[in-house]
């Protein structure tokens, strides 16, 4: 008999399967216990007279949220505050509408993971150093301007009116591959709102992302106008004011580099101010 118990009590299995039973009973536990996690966010309503910014806390379970801190946001306002303001669409990494700074890193709510630390509150500002519209969403209207300025779409030379749509342009595998980590940008704005030099300069200076797609058309090889690309950038401020800091690399939710990109239109720029500075000489020579 004292034999049989001895047995039972180091039978491994019976062992394991007590092991199961508690933690299994303990995560039970634990999953019925909340887990309230504070969220600090920005708010300031343009529309209600005097309201000064503020951070508003809200609690949320997160055992009743999904993981992302969109689905933290999307259950605060259908659930605790119908005004709070943010703007997505995909929610997953594809439309670049929730871009915002979550714990002091700019990046888009839909893939950034809520920190499950329940003792820490997570603080949501608006991307940094842009104007405001409501609560979480900038306004994008100078960025937009500087993205149209830069002309983002295929220009032929001699073609007409009468072309337009007829013909495919089509590439080979290595002019399609130089444009790989250049057209998956969504334009986001995370790197640019975290680039010192755009925060002081983003009347005249453009910012890694419009910088980063003017060099996709730039290196096209269905666009004939590289050079005429390359004269909108000669002044001092729209591509030298990157300082190479490389911020905007950093912040990137795509893992995309446009602090590469914005080197390779400076020396493409090299290059294209000595054949200009030679043609300049051979004209005046001829003249001479
Ligand atoms: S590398 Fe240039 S664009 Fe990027 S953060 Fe630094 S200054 Fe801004
Ligand atoms: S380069 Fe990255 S951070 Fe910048 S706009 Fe594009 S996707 Fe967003
Ligand atoms: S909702 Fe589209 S990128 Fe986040």
């Amino acid at each position: 008999m004292a034999t049989s118990n001895f047995v039972s009590l180091v039978n491994p299995k019976a062992v394991g399967l007590q092991l199961f039973q508690k933690s299994y009973a303990k995560t039970a536990a634990a999953a019925t216990q909340p887990r309230m996690k504070k969220f600090a966010i920005y708010s300031w309503d343009p529309e209600k007279r005097g309201d000064k910014p503020k951070l508003q806390t809200y609690e949320v379970d997160l055992n009743e949220c999904g993981p992302m801190v969109l689905d933290a946001l999307i259950k605060i306002k259908n659930e605790i505050d119908p005004t709070l303001t943010f703007s997505s669409s995909c929610s997953e990494g594809i439309c670049g509408s929730c871009s915002m700074n979550v714990g002091g890193n700019n990046t888009l709510a839909c893939l950034c993971k809520i920190d499950t630390n329940t003792s820490k509150t997570t603080k949501i500002y608006p991307l940094p150093h842009m104007y405001v519209m409501k609560d979480l969403v900038p306004d994008m209207n100078n960025f937009y301007a500087q993205y149209s300025s830069i002309e983002p779409y295929l220009k032929k030379k001699n073609m007409t009116e009468a072309d337009i749509g007829k013909k495919q342009y089509l590439q080979n595998m290595q002019d399609s591959a130089k444009l790989d980590g250049l057209y998956e940008c969504i334009l986001c704005a995370c790197c640019s709102t975290s680039c010192p030099s755009y925060w002081w300069n983003s009347d005249k200076y453009l910012g890694p992302a419009v910088l980063m797609q003017a060099y996709s058309w730039m290196i096209d090889s269905r666009d004939d106008f590289t050079n005429e690309r390359l004269a909108l950038m000669e002044d001092s401020f729209t591509v030298y004011s990157c300082h190479t800091i490389m911020n905007c690399t950093k912040a990137c939710p795509k893992g995309l580099n446009p602090g590469k990109a914005i080197g390779e239109i400076k020396k493409m720029l090299i290059l294209y101010n000595a054949k200009e500075a030679a043609k300049a000489a051979e004209k005046s020579s001829l003249s001479a």
